[in-house]
């Protein structure tokens, strides 16, 4: 008998978190970087979300609530829903978690059993690989390119499916690409999923972070049967990372073993969190605006930057806070993988980004660009960017 299990063996870490620990280490020595790397919006958390907390605690708010959260905050995620997306959901559906990582752990370990397939995007956010091959089943990528424009579609998922295919992931607008699924795409996958009797699992957590006037589409509005699983969180809309607020909308069935799980996981959310999450949802949107109007302005100081770097290609990013960027040209040529790429970029030139195969296998050849930083700064580190890759090409 070994003294850790095999299965926990199968858990992969968001590169994310290293990558910034390195950052900080090479900071703790003297030099400046800039962070590009870390997927966490550089904007506080709006005033009037944490006077809610606040209010909350001082009114004695520091206790176990039932699992799946206050009632209160589950009708007001169903009436967000029910306004942004159009569709109509019960509240008694809506399962709060401490953030959208956990819904995703307990949509995934509530329906995968050994050697179920889960089909997902690849590159892609990581838990999605790492939690279905946690649960014994069995991850299966959808490789996401630019020549797809980084979408899924119906018939690419299609001809993955099998008679073990459980669910199917999707993410829009994406992490890392900034991708957009087309109202048709959603729909077909939707389709191609009832089809088959899988489940959807839709990760939601970026679907206001929308550039060029372009409108998201849920798999919730196309669904003819009980297979969507939406899962979304607070951390980047509002601005509240750290709170670790999210939740699921679950199918029926599922609503009982997914709160036995939670409740085994963590018994409930943080009550005067919770109350954060009301304020949040029903209070003044204007300040998520001001931070996606931001999100596009940057995007766009992005683009134009990089058009002075040669030897890449990347495609506009179409929402959510990311470029996702193809160096496979420079790492051919300076012999490296985007991992030791990233390492060199942070400690000889100052500048933090994401290894792109920190996102899947499939994203080796990219490095990944976050918005979350000032324009200025995300200029000095484009032109560090740059200065790094005309220096390794010349030697
Ligand atoms: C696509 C995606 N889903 C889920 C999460 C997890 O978010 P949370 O902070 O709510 O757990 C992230 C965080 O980076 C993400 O990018």
């Amino acid at each position: 008998m070994t003294r850790t299990s095999s299965r926990v063996y199968k858990i992969t870490q968001e590169g994310a978190f290293a990558v910034l620990a390195k950052a900080r280490e090479v900071e703790a020595k003297g030099k400046n970087v800039i962070h590009m790397e870390i997927g966490e919006p550089d904007f506080d958390t709006p005033e009037n979300i944490k006077r809610a907390a606040i209010e909350a605690l001082a009114k004695g708010a520091t206790h176990y609530t039932p699992t799946p959260g206050i009632p209160e905050l589950r009708k007001a995620i169903a009436e967000r829903i029910s306004t942004d997306l159009g569709v109509n959901v019960d509240w008694k559906n809506v399962l709060v978690t401490l953030g959208c990582k956990e819904a995703i752990f307990a949509s995934i370990m509530s329906i995968v059993d050994d050697g179920d397939e889960v089909i997902y995007p690849n590159p892609g956010y990581p838990a999605y690989e790492s939690i279905t091959a946690y649960a014994g089943g069995k991850p299966v990528p959808l490789r996401l390119s630019e020549s797809n424009e980084f979408r899924m579609t119906p018939e690419e998922v299609n001809e993955l499916m099998t008679s073990r295919t459980k669910a199917i992931i999707i993410n829009s607008p994406h992490n890392p690409c900034g991708s957009v699924l087309r109202k048709e795409d959603v729909k077909g996958i939707v389709e191609v999923a009832e089809d088959r009797n899988a489940f959807v699992i839709s990760d939601e957590i970026y679907y206001p972070i929308l550039f060029d006037g372009l409108k998201h589409y849920s798999p919730l509005s196309f669904a003819k049967k009980d297979n969507v699983i939406l899962v979304d969180g607070f951390s980047k809309r509002y601005a509240m990372t750290g709170w670790r607020l999210g939740y699921v909308v679950a199918p029926s069935d599922l609503v009982e073993p997914m709160t036995k799980l939670l409740n085994n996981l963590t018994s409930c959310p943080n009550q005067f969190v919770q109350y954060a999450g009301i304020e949040a949802l029903r209070g003044p949107q204007d300040s998520v605006k001001q931070m996606v109007k931001a999100y596009e302005e940057r995007r766009n100081a992005v683009m134009e930057k990089l058009k002075e770097i040669e030897n890449i290609t990347y495609l506009r990013p179409q929402g959510a806070f990311y470029a996702f960027i193809n160096v496979q040209k420079i790492l051919s040529r300076v012999g490296m993988n985007s991992e030791q790429l990233v390492a060199r970029l942070i400690e000889d030139y100052g500048v933090a980004v994401l290894h792109g195969s920190s996102m899947g296998a499939y994203g080796e050849g990219f490095i990944r660009i976050s918005f979350a930083n000032s324009v200025e700064n995300l200029i000095e580190g484009i032109s560090r960017l740059k200065r790094a890759f005309n220096n390794m090409l010349r030697r």
